[in-house]
């Protein structure tokens, strides 16, 4: 296994092409699903030097905090709440410019600025859990994020 990811490439399209082929490498080989988890969430954070990078869980009725890189995060987020229990419930990829013009705003860290939440889905088509990545600066994430990002989201699906 690499001892750690390297990053070429100077566009976010570029960087994000060199790092998935690394998650894949990462993860061949392991099948536990925490572990796994777990170097994707620092293969993101350190590949692409992310403020925060982590999982939420859906467990019943609520998102619980999984496998993160980054400051210590909110525990616990009900359906339809902040940007991750809405991408959640609606079941789709939220970008967020400025966390301060989304109403409900979940604010673990007040460093954070804008944020991308991505669903990832279960065999039935049910979320089984979100990434959450939050940004420092305001306006970090559009759609080449949402594009590589989401194929990253269908890898995870098949761990
Ligand atoms: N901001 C998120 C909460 C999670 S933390 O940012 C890690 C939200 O509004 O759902």
């Amino acid at each position: 296994m690499a001892e750690s990811v390297i990053i070429s490439g100077i566009t976010k399209k570029e960087k994000y092409e060199s790092l998935l082929p690394q998650i894949k490498a990462l993860i061949e080989g392991e099948r536990d699903f925490i572990a796994n988890l777990s170097n994707i969430m620092s293969a993101l954070k350190f590949g692409m030097n992310f403020f925060w990078v982590g999982v939420y869980f859906v467990k019943e009725t609520e998102l619980v905090l999984g496998p993160f890189q980054g400051p210590v995060a909110c525990t616990r987020i009900a359906l339809g709440k902040g940007v991750c229990g809405t991408a959640w419930k609606e079941k789709r990829t939220i970008v967020v410019e400025d966390v301060d013009q989304f109403p409900g705003h979940i604010a673990c860290s007040s460093l954070s600025k804008s944020e991308i939440v991505l669903p990832a889905f279960d065999k039935n088509g049910n979320v089984m859990l979100v990434l959450d990545i939050d940004s420092d600066q305001l306006a970090t994430f559009d759609q080449t994020d949402s594009i590589y990002l989401e194929q990253l989201m269908r890898l995870i699906e098949k761990l």
